[in-house]
């Protein structure tokens, strides 16, 4: 009975809080934590698969749990998602746990963001305090993940306009949240136009370190694309700042990595990618608070709830 209050309480709170579950589950965190911990002892790659899975929820609908959904508008059906999202039998692992523990009470919105903060904070990551209390979106929305998610061939300033149409309006949104890519690998396909054949003039792509480029022209040479190459290759599982001293050297995996650093007017973006190699303990910080701002980009106005936005009980 008194659980059952608390509930209520929880459930006519408009805005995410830290505490959300304080009265119906408490032990929600421990449990997800719980099991991508023991998912990446077996399998230190699914941090950073778990990280993108939040990413790719919250930037299309808002962070609705939509990326989960099946059936013939799911968006992992999209060409960002498809052969590529990976860690959908880990999310249902551990709503199961959770189902066990408090039936019916967390949403899986909320678990794909403390799935995502524990994959970070168990790659050696920073924590931050992962808001709580979406509501599960009913829609997937397989052509807004086409349109909303950034493409690795897309030029920074169009990216920028993707990160700025979902509310992150900011060049340190997009440089810090791209510092993700300290984690977790990338196929061939999706970087392979950088090694051979690049522009009418330069075969491999002139902002891409020598030997980086000819180990990756072995890894993908005669395969199908599937190949995966890390994408920090300085330290592949480890939550660090490698990924923006890798930029510093020109070693970025994905052209959309390096045009951070290179790209023509990346002046901005540049600057902050020195200042990220430069101070671990900047990144972090800006990372977990980047972390926060995206997991509050909601379904009905980009980003934040208004103060009418009522979260309905669970199911
Ligand atoms: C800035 C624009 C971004 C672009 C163009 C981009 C693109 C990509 C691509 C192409 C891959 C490899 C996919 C594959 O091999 O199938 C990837 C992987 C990944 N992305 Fe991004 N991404 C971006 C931003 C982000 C953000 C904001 C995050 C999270 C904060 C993130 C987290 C990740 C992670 C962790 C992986 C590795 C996943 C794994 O190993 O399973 N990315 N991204
Ligand atoms: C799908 O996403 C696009 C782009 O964000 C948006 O304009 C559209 O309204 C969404 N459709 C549905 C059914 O939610
Ligand atoms: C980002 O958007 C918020 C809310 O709309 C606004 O208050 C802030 O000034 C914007 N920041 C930048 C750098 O445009
Ligand atoms: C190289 O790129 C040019 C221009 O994009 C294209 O016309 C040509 O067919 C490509 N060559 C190979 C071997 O892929
Ligand atoms: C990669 O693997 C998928 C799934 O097995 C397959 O459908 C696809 O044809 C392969 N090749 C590329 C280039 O994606
Ligand atoms: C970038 O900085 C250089 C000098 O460091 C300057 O010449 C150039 O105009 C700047 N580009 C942009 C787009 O601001």
């Amino acid at each position: 009975m008194l659980s059952a209050v608390l509930c209520l309480a929880a459930v006519a709170r408009a805005q995410l809080t830290g505490d959300f579950y304080a009265g119906c589950c408490p032990q929600a965190g421990d449990i997800v934590r719980a099991r991508v911990s023991a998912v990446m002892k077996a399998e230190p790659r699914m941090g950073a698969s778990l990280l993108r899975l939040h990413f790719h929820d919250c930037f299309v609908n808002g962070c609705d749990g939509s990326v989960l959904l099946d059936g013939s508008d799911s968006e992992k059906l999209a060409a960002p998602n498809m052969n590529s999202a990976r860690g959908f039998e880990v999310v249902d692992a551990i709503k199961a746990d959770l189902e066990k523990a408090c039936p019916g009470v967390v949403s899986c919105a909320d678990i794909l963001a403390l799935a995502a903060k524990y994959g970070v904070q168990l790659s050696g990551g920073p924590g931050y305090n992962v808001l709580l209390g979406r509501r599960d979106g009913l829609v997937a929305n397989k052509s807004g993940a086409n349109s909303n998610l950034p493409s690795p061939f897309e030029p920074i300033d169009s990216i920028i306009q993707k990160f700025a149409n979902v509310g992150l309006n900011t060049t340190t949104d997009v440089v810090v949240l791209s510092g993700g890519h300290t984690i977790g690998r990338a196929r061939c396909a999706l970087f392979s136009s950088r090694l051979s054949n690049c522009s009418a003039t330069s075969s491999v792509d002139p902002t891409l370190d020598a030997s980086l480029a000819s180990s990756l022209q072995s890894l993908c040479q005669g395969g199908d694309g599937n190949q995966t190459a890390a994408l920090d290759a300085n330290s592949a599982d480890a939550f660090d700042n490698h990924y923006f001293q890798n930029l510093a050297a020109q070693k970025g995996l994905l052209a959309s990595d390096q045009g951070l650093f290179s790209g023509s007017g990346a002046n901005a973006t540049k600057a902050l990618v020195q200042a990220y190699s430069a101070s671990k303990e900047r990144f972090f910080c800006d990372f977990g608070r980047a972390m926060v701002k995206m997991g509050n980009i909601s379904p009905l106005t980009g980003i934040g709830r208004p103060d009418s936005y009522q979260l309905p009980g669970r199911q």
